[in-house]
């Protein structure tokens, strides 16, 4: 897909909403809730990796009432086959020192799990003082590498979604819903 070239392909490549506005702010409400409830009180860093998860991130660091900090990463996974070589090559790191927070990371998708999985044990070398996983969206069918994480907000089937973050081609990330993603076959 490369550039757009008019407002009528822009939107032909939205299939259907699947995520709708409202139920996505009774997630973040219920995220918010579950971090709190968690963490008591005690200071947090919420950690993003960029970009997917930057809207749902604005949204949770909201709705959290406990002290948090914000950090965000960008990373990418190297893989030889399904197999990870392990390196996970951070282009952009945090400016905190985790040994001293509780992290929650706050992922926009689960797809086949690499990059989480190595950005997680990455964060687990630095020694937080805890870390826990919070996702938006999650293909469990998908998955390369068996990774879990510790709230899952929507399970949803393998189709390609675009909106609230999540892109394709690097469009579509200011919807204000999930969407199916049209995939228009080449004839
Ligand atoms: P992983 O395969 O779990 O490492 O996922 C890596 C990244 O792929 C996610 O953080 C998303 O940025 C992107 N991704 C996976 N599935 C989708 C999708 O359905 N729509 C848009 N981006 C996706
Ligand atoms: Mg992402």
């Amino acid at each position: 897909m490369g550039i757009i070239k008019s407002m009528e392909e822009f939107n032909s490549n939205i299939k259907r909403v699947i995520i709708s506005q409202e139920e996505i702010a009774e997630a973040v409400k219920k995220a918010g809730k579950y971090i709190d409830d968690l963490y008591d009180g005690n200071p947090i860093l919420l950690v993003s990796i960029l970009k997917g998860a930057y809207v749902f991130m604005a949204d949770v660091s909201r709705a959290v009432t406990v002290p948090s900090e914000i950090g965000f990463m960008c990373a990418k996974s190297y893989y030889s086959g399904t197999v990870s070589t392990g390196a996970v090559k951070i282009t952009m790191d945090l400016d905190q020192d985790v040994s001293k927070y509780h992290v929650v990371i706050i992922e926009d998708i689960i797809d086949t799990g690499r990059t989480l999985n190595d950005v997680v044990n990455l964060l687990k070398t630095r020694n937080p003082i805890s870390l826990q996983v919070v996702t938006l969206l999650d293909k469990p069918s998908r998955r390369k590498v068996d990774f879990k994480a510790d709230l899952s907000l929507f399970t949803i089937p393998d189709y390609f979604v675009i909106g609230y973050g999540l892109d394709c081609g690097e469009y579509y990330r200011n919807l204000p819903y999930i969407a199916e993603y049209n995939e228009v076959k080449a004839d």
